[in-house]
């Protein structure tokens, strides 16, 4: 290998008046003026059966994006076949020349493709323009080239041979003996890349279930990686009901990992369902999933309010809430409560909701109808409990897309639903407690909820920060001091948490891509 030095992509403006800006408009009316039908692909093979499903856009639902199909369990099992077989070929091509079909990838995204990426990834999941370059621009390319950099990194090791003359001993990274199902979420488009790709790039075959609501931008990267080199077969391209494709794959002798972000529910199924079917395996299935979480900013009485207000901001309602990062829970020192109260509602009410391809918005539509009616029944119970009260937004209006006025509610109970359950939504709820409570409150922080994904203190007081560094320690896999809980950067924060957040492989860090090969130990001996 030659060394390259990895650096992360940069982040575009789109100032007005840009090039990007420009590139990106006529990309946008071009993705916007059709429904492009997405078929299954299977090795070399596109297959349109069943029943067409469509992707609309949330902003504006009566617009279809995307038309595509399910792909039903027969299909499914050709699937698997088909990328066991393509695995087998792929595992022999050369290191070497993965890597450079990867590096390829990264530059046709960074380059001719990147403004399509973006398009699809805002017009298909409500994403503005900002969101849409940090996560289907950067974030996905800097996904590719770096898992490429950690493989490299992890190669560097030699096995100690003492007498090189008599034997040497050697490892050599092997893909896995079987398929791997990568079952991808919405609300990153480079995550699905990531869950994809990365047992791709280590010599595994894949079958890739995007999200039925982000069918269009993971369609647009498969194509990418087609073009830079991926042969037929290695990923496969399989939207499917997912019962349908979770019994499919975890009844199927060849299963070798399952790569998931997505809800505790399905996660959990999946492992059941793996469970069950151990017998049949030839392998142990390797399970990996990035889950949920109730993620918290917790404020000292030493914080900064401005810091406070403007990081909760935008971790809360940023993209809707929807990153799995985002900010859903607060605890507030009365101290320090009317100044920070003030400053989130007056930062919230100059909030623009609406098309997100409208440079002025600041965040387009919940995902889907779904998402919508689960948090505004989150909102509406909230209205109804005298615990709670809504300090600014509660109000939404589904009928064109499906908005909700980004919610800030304060509650009396620290164990009430809107402290501990996932949303998943623009709501933030606000804990007040005592500063006499200080230590109280810190145990909340890891005792009312089974998650541990991102979290954040607040706090100039050292030694407080200390307290918390360790007393927080199990409660979030990415922990923030004096920052917001979202936005972290492959190979910067890698990213997962513990607990029911997942299986915390840290996507985005070295780890993550030996997770994806079976090594083989040699010891030749001469
Ligand atoms: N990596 C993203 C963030 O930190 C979440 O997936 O916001």
């Amino acid at each position: 290998f030659d060394d390259f030095d990895v650096k992360n992509e940069p982040v575009l403006g789109y100032r007005a008046g840009s090039s990007e800006r420009a590139e990106l408009q006529s990309e946008l009316e071009r993705t916007a003026a059709v429904t492009e039908e997405v078929p299954i692909v299977i090795g070399d093979q596109n297959i349109k059966e069943g029943e067409p499903q469509y992707q609309v856009m949330p902003h504006d639902h009566g617009r279809k994006l995307a038309k595509y199909y399910y792909a039903g369990e027969k299909t499914i099992q050709k699937a698997i076949q088909v990328s066991v077989e393509a695995q087998r070929r792929w595992d022999r091509t050369p290191l070497e020349e993965r890597v450079r079909v990867w590096h390829r990838a990264a530059d046709l995204m960074a380059g001719e493709h990147r403004q399509r990426l973006n398009a699809a990834t805002m017009l298909g999941q409500s994403k503005t323009a900002v969101q849409a370059e940090i996560d289907s621009a950067a974030e996905l390319i800097d996904f590719i080239r770096f898992n490429v950099f950690f493989l490299k990194e992890n190669a560097k090791y030699q096995p100690i041979s003492e007498e090189p003359a008599v034997t040497r001993n050697s490892l050599r990274f092997r893909g896995l003996d079987g398929f791997i199902a990568a079952i991808s979420p919405f609300n990153f488009t480079a995550i699905g890349g990531n869950l994809a790709y990365t047992p791709a790039l280590m010599g595994n075959g894949v079958l890739w279930k995007p999200s039925d609501t982000a069918l269009l931008s993971n369609w647009r990267i498969f194509n990418i990686m087609r073009e830079a080199g991926v042969p037929a077969g290695v990923v496969n391209f399989v939207p499917a009901d997912g019962p349908t494709f979770g019994r499919t794959i975890t009844s199927s002798p060849f299963l070798a990992g399952v790569n998931f972000t997505g809800s505790v529910p399905t996660f959990n199924w999946l492992w059941n369902e793996v469970g069950k079917n151990l017998s049949r395996y030839r392998n142990y299935p390797r399970l990996i999933g990035e889950c949920g979480g109730k993620n918290y900013h917790f404020v000292h009485p030493s914080a900064d309010v401005q810091t406070v207000v403007t990081s909760t901001i935008r971790s809360a309602f940023e993209y809707c809430g929807q990153k799995c990062s985002a900010c859903s829970r607060m605890y507030i020192p009365r101290s320090l409560y009317e100044p920070i109260k003030q400053g989130l509602l007056e930062e919230r009410s100059k909030l623009k909701i609406g098309d997100p391809t409208d440079f002025k918005v600041f965040t387009g539509a919940v995902i889907d109808d779904k998402a919508f009616t689960r948090i505004t029944t989150y909102i509406k119970n909230a209205k109804n409990n005298p615990k709670n009260k809504i300090l600014g937004g509660g109000e939404f209006d589904g009928s064109k897309g499906y908005f909700v006025q980004p919610t800030i509610i304060e509650t009396a109970d620290p164990h009430d639903k809107l402290m501990i359950e996932e949303i998943f939504g623009p709501v933030l709820t606000i804990y007040v407690y005592g500063d006499k409570d200080l230590s109280k409150a810190l145990d909340l922080v890891g005792t009312s909820t089974k998650f541990a994904l991102t979290g954040a203190v607040y706090a100039s007081d050292r030694k407080f920060l200390d307290t918390a560094l360790e007393e927080l320690k199990m409660t979030a896999g990415n922990f923030y001091i004096n920052d917001k809980s979202t936005g972290s950067v492959v190979g910067q924060q890698p990213f997962g948490g513990g607990r029911m957040s997942g299986t915390n492989d840290k996507a985005g860090g070295p780890n993550y891509v030996m997770r994806w090969t079976t090594p083989q130990s040699i010891k030749e001996t001469f």
